[in-house]
């Protein structure tokens, strides 16, 4: 990425295989500043680091050939942590940027690695990628379907690789149980039921309260609406409110409803529905502890996904998984890398096992062994402009299914979706959730 000849314009355009028909699709003139090449150390900026982007960020600063030029947090404290933790781990000093976009004009930075909470995601990794950024951008892609497909949009548009943070997508064995599924090791596969279980306390209900000094408040809410600070919200707890989170379904739905979807090679749902509350506890907590959703596709094949935020007895053993089932058999994988066949008798056929146990609830992720996969395929996209295992539209697409459970379960409804696209069908109401109402001046373009 440093070297000079790699920055003309004229090898930009042999490398990305583009032509001038690639610029005369709307890449900026930032987009080709800089040229990476297969062995050029890549510069990431890692941005929001209170929880996963602590972890995350370190374990991009492991990586070969990658340095973490920047780390950007609204919160003055979660950010000295984590420059504290690279030039610990790297042996390299970040420089701090509370706002990112100060790290987006920089023409030196690659790309960046995205852990904001969800209403950052989509309007976020937009700018990064008209800035001429590579993207990882966390799961849930985006805060809404609109957002998703403007993300879509504008990864191709510019022309950058974005990748969202669904790592499954990159774990061996996974990634060995859908060739198994795929080649019929269980028959037709026309069922999946996954799960997710926790035992999350209540929130109470919020005081108001004066904005710490340590955080940027206004910088922190974005392109959401303004709601007024209060004492249960920042950190993590947004999650549970609609206006900057997206509920369990989105937060840890999106993994195994991902891994469903491409176990039985399904897009866009014929008909969503939802079932489920704030049960356990009544307190400032908007989004359902409680989910059962069920999405149906075309050829006779459904999808099941439920989830306890409160309520952690477990599934086979585990707090997380899915299950297959076929006409010849079944496939249980238990939220990490490996997985379990049995045949139509209930023999277990096949059980592969991964070398390590995961604790595959742990909130910061699945620990850095099995990141580092989807870390390291990122890195490998953003060298050989190929596309990543998590690519965006696949991540949209696993997303939109959790979103329209979210909407099916706000307005009460069954939704019905279009074939080409998974718009919600002669419904204005439930359509009227496909996007949010944005802070004015924030609204997002691609
Ligand atoms: N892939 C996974 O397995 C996995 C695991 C955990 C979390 N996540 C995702 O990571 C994201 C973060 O989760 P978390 O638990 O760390 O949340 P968190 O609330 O603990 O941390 C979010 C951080 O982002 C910062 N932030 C907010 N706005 C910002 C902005 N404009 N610029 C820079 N920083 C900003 C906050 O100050 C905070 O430090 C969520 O979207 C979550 O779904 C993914």
């Amino acid at each position: 990425m440093q070297t000079e000849k790699d920055n003309s314009r004229r090898d930009f355009i042999k490398k990305a295989g583009l032509g001038s028909a690639g610029l005369a699709f709307g890449m900026s003139a930032k987009s080709y500043a800089r040229i990476i090449g297969a062995n050029d150390r890549v510069r990431i900026a890692a941005i929001g680091v209170n929880g996963r982007g602590n972890g995350m960020a370190k374990n991009f600063a492991k990586q070969p050939n990658c340095e973490v030029t920047y780390v950007c947090d609204v919160d003055a404290n979660a950010m000295a942590k984590t420059m504290a933790g690279i030039t610990e781990v790297a042996k390299t000093k970040p420089k701090g940027a509370k706002d990112f976009r100060k790290a987006l004009e920089d023409k030196s930075l690659d790309g960046v690695y995205m852990a904001t909470p969800d209403h950052w995601h989509a309007p976020g990794a937009i700018m990064a990628c008209q800035a001429g950024k590579h993207v990882y951008v966390e799961k849930p892609c985006s805060h809404n379907p609109y957002e998703g497909e403007l993300l879509v949009e504008a990864a191709r548009k510019y022309n950058r690789v974005v990748q969202m943070g669904n790592q499954r997508r990159s774990w061996p064995k996974i990634m060995e149980c859908v060739q198994e599924l795929q080649s019929g090791i269980i028959g037709r596969a026309y069922f999946a039921k996954g799960w997710y279980t926790n035992n999350r306390k209540p929130i109470g209900v919020g005081k108001l309260v004066a904005v710490p000094a340590h955080l940027d408040y206004e910088l922190w809410q974005g392109p959401a609406p303004r709601r007024p600070y209060k004492d249960n919200l920042i950190h993590y707890n947004w999650h549970w409110f609609w206006n900057w989170g997206t509920g369990e379904a989105l937060n840890n739905g999106t993994h195994e409803i991902d891994v469903m979807r491409w176990g039985l090679g399904v897009e866009y749902p014929t008909r969503v529905s939802s079932s489920g509350g704030r049960y356990a506890y009544q307190d400032d907590w908007e989004t359902p502890d409680t989910q059962v959703i069920i999405m149906d596709f075309p050829n006779r094949i459904s999808i099941q996904w439920e989830g306890r935020s409160c309520n952690n007895y477990p599934i086979e053993g585990s707090g997380r998984g899915a299950i297959f089932y076929g006409d010849k058999g079944t496939i249980v994988t238990t939220g990490d890398n490996g997985y379990t066949v049995y045949d139509p008798g209930n023999k277990v056929i096949k059980e592969v096992k991964d070398e390590v146990k995961t604790n595959t609830l742990d909130p910061a992720g699945p620990g850095d062994r099995l990141d580092a996969f989807h870390i390291s395929n990122f890195l490998d996209c953003v060298r050989n402009g190929k596309r990543p295992n998590g690519d965006i539209e696949i991540g949209h697409k696993s997303v939109l299914l959790c979103q329209l459970g979210n909407i099916a379960q706000r307005t009460g409804r069954v939704l019905n979706c279009d074939q080409k696209n998974g718009h919600i069908l002669n419904d204005k109401e439930a359509m009227d959730l496909w996007r949010r109402e944005y802070e004015k001046g924030w609204d997002i373009t691609v």
